[in-house]
């Protein structure tokens, strides 16, 4: 692990000296023997998790650099050196925000080497404090990118519209009966939102189109799943949404599509989500069909459990709609 950059500046090259001799093994020390030369050596190098200056030096004092390296290089920790002369001048700096910490001179170094200690430490909050706000931003890129795939699929098919977020709603309210952890959950919840994503690839009118479809044109629709694999395959193992999407239509029985899986082959959120699906599905107007309504959606996978759909998934969907009140959300699209 490299060794933290520490600046220390004080005109008084006798202590500078003592400080090198001190420091320089535990810090990659930098000293400089007054406020302008300070400011070059922090423009001109990698950045110091730690600046300490004397007050009084000839031309910029401690506090006018302190105050302008809060400024130019906000992340490097502050401290200031001081006589108790200027105590007044060393608490105003500390209320208007320039320095973390003022050491009283002469310093023992033990004082010194415990108040870069904490300094360090700051540092160190200050560095997690930034990643977790990049690490925010970049949530809110993703989230952003994934609502507007979902919303890509859907504009291509009016009866797909609110769909996936329904389903997505559903899904996730199966998959905290059956206790997933919170990993699991958002995992299960980016793939449900976009499980039709593959629908890309099926010509607007054999989704739109009123009446039974044609075998050639039912087989073409019976490829989304694996577009929708192939689309999203390279977010990772860290990320199983492309195989949850690939399995959305498989069957516990075997029976379903692409490959036919059957049981345990086939992973939790895919079964989670083929219940949601179906049950969505149902309670939605088709161009060859009215909405089925929720309680024939329901008598299907009660039906079915355990053959095509998965028991604990289907009793979880049953106990959430007849005991809990649960009802799939109204979201711009045509569940009656
Ligand atoms: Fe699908």
């Amino acid at each position: 692990m490299p060794k933290a950059r520490v600046l220390i500046v004080d005109d008084d090259t006798n202590l500078l000296d003592s400080m090198r001799r001190q420091f320089a093994t535990k810090y990659d020390l930098v000293t400089a023997q007054g406020g302008e030369e300070a400011l070059e050596i922090m423009a001109a190098s990698e950045p110091f998790s730690v600046l300490v200056s004397d007050l009084k030096m000839p031309g910029m004092d401690g506090v006018q650099l302190l105050s302008r390296a809060a400024e130019l290089f906000p992340d490097t920790i502050r401290i200031l050196l001081t006589g108790f002369a200027d105590l007044q001048n060393a608490m105003d700096a500390v209320n208007r925000g320039f320095i973390f910490r003022f050491l009283n001179k002469p310093c023992p170094l033990a004082s010194l080497e415990q108040a870069l200690a904490d300094a360090l430490r700051q540092h160190g909050l200050v560095d997690i404090q930034r990643e977790n706000y990049s690490l925010k931003r970049f949530k809110r890129l993703l989230e952003g990118i994934v609502h507007g795939f979902s919303a890509l699929v859907e504009a291509r098919d009016p009866y797909l519209a609110g769909h996936q977020a329904r389903v997505t709603d559903l899904a996730l309210a199966i998959a905290r009966e059956l206790g997933l952890a919170p990993d699991e959950l958002e995992i299960l919840r980016i793939a449900a939102l976009l499980h039709d994503i593959g629908k890309v690839y099926v010509p607007a009118d054999f989704l739109n189109r009123p009446g039974v479809l044609r075998e050639e044109e039912f087989s073409v629709i019976k490829m989304h799943p694996e577009v929708g694999y192939d689309i999203l395959k390279n977010l990772g193992e860290d990320w199983p949404v492309a195989t949850i999407i690939r399995q959305h239509h498989e069957r516990m029985d075997g029976t379903g599509y692409p490959l036919g899986l059957a049981g345990d082959d086939i992973v939790p959120g895919a079964r989670i989500i083929a219940v949601a699906d179906v049950v969505d599905a149902m309670c939605s107007h088709r161009p060859y069909r009215p909405s089925l309504g929720i309680a024939a959606a329901l008598q299907e996978i009660e039906q079915g459990s355990g053959l095509c759909y998965e028991r604990p998934a289907v009793e979880a969907c049953l106990r959430l709609f007849r005991e809990k009140g649960y009802e799939l959300p109204t979201i711009a699209g045509n569940v009656s």
